[in-house]
């Protein structure tokens, strides 16, 4: 008899994902729920005023004394962010982080609560599972559509000695509660929206084009890429208030595909610009992401026209599969061009070391993930193809 296939599978998620408009008021009933009485906010300083924000620290503070209000985040947070702000958790006893921003501001916020109950410095933490105490309950709001990082397992840091993007991954690291209300969307720069919507959309296909993903991750990634694809059809007009909703939760559920498996080789140049150059990581992925597909050629066609036709099923229903699958990488050339998030040499600050970009591309440890092996030949390839 032959062995019989088995995938076993470990689901991870917050216990508590809320999603729609106005789910952010919420948040007081479930620190009530509970029991934690002393949070933290971490903001990112760039949403400023924005109203959604001005009445949810007004709600927090209505039923006692209004928690403090860290808003020191970079827009490319490193691991002493996380230490600084672990510091102040540590100082004022406090027993909750509340992460309102985009991926810098979560994943800053992920590494603080680690930061705070662990020994020893954040970065010891690298890799899988490193850590053994829990770190501090963080109840993430995400104000882009973008990081995902409001339901991983995942805190991604920038690091020196040498420069590079660190991971820290273990199932303690997922938030306790993911609060995804479109409402905070509104206050987002068009340029800084779609640029973490391209985010997401790689998020999606990164998660549903590795061959090793859970039928689950590869599902989810599948859904997520066709909500986001379908927003991004809408050209400049993507961030209307109509869609907010398709595009918050189209975020979030790429969140859980990649989440519960892996991102690939576009976020390996991604990363490595980020850590090099300081490139932000939204508008990084969005400049690789076209290249890289169509440098896997023909290799993920019958992948990639599987969500195109789930994504236009009037338009390409019909076609083969080299034709929809260029069909989508168009789109997304169609909708980054459009979008003003610049060249990847202008994001390089207008030099790029190609050796060592593809080099530290290769080194990444998501390199193994995509649908191809790539090389750091492959990868300088691709960046000698977009110069
Ligand atoms: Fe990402």
């Amino acid at each position: 008899m032959d062995p019989i296939a088995i995938s076993e599978l470990r689901f991870l998620a917050p216990a508590r994902i809320l999603v729609g408009t106005g789910c952010r008021h919420e948040l007081p009933r479930l620190l009530a729920a509970d029991g934690r009485s002393n949070p933290l906010v971490v903001v990112d300083p760039r949403i400023g005023e924005a109203p959604a924000l001005r009445d949810l620290l007004a709600r927090l503070g209505a039923a006692g004394k209004a928690p403090p209000v860290c808003n020191e985040v970079p827009g490319e947070p490193y691991v002493e962010t996380a230490e600084a702000i672990a510091a102040l958790l540590r100082a004022g006893q406090h027993d909750a982080v509340i992460a309102i921003g985009g991926g810098s501001v979560i994943d800053a916020a992920k590494g603080a609560a680690l930061g705070a109950t662990n020994p020893g410095r954040v970065v010891d933490y690298e890799g899988f599972d490193r850590f053994e105490i829990q770190p501090l309950p963080v109840y993430a709001l995400p104000t882009t559509a973008g990081t995902g990082s409001e339901v991983t397992r995942v805190t991604v840091l920038g690091a020196t000695h040498p420069i590079r993007k660190i991971s820290i991954k273990g199932a303690r690291l997922v938030p306790t509660a993911a609060l995804v209300d479109p409402d905070f969307l509104r206050s987002v720069p068009p340029r800084v929206a779609a640029a973490a919507a391209t985010d997401a959309l790689t998020h999606a296909l990164e998660a549903y084009l590795r061959p090793a993903s859970s039928p689950v991750s590869r599902a989810l990634g599948l859904r997520a890429a066709v909500q986001i694809l379908r927003v991004m059809s809408y050209g400049p007009a993507f961030m209307d208030a109509a869609h907010l909703p398709d595009l918050a939760t189209g975020s979030m559920l790429a969140g859980l595909a990649f989440g519960n498996s892996d991102v690939g080789p576009v976020h390996c140049l991604a990363e490595s610009i980020g850590a090099v150059h300081k490139a932000p990581h939204g508008a990084a992925n969005a400049v690789f992401l076209g290249p890289v597909l169509k440098y896997y050629g023909r290799g993920v066609d019958a992948a990639l026209a599987e969500v195109a036709r789930s994504a236009w099923p009037s338009r390409l229903g019909n076609v083969g599969d080299e034709s929809a699958a260029q069909a989508l990488v168009g789109s997304v050339a169609e909708f980054v061009a459009g979008a003003n998030i610049g060249t990847m040499l202008e994001l390089c600050g207008g030099v790029i070391d190609v050796e060592l970009i593809a080099n530290l591309a290769e080194t990444n440890n998501s390199n193994a993930s995509g649908p191809l092996p790539m090389s750091a030949t492959d990868y300088a390839r691709i960046i000698r193809l977009m110069l």
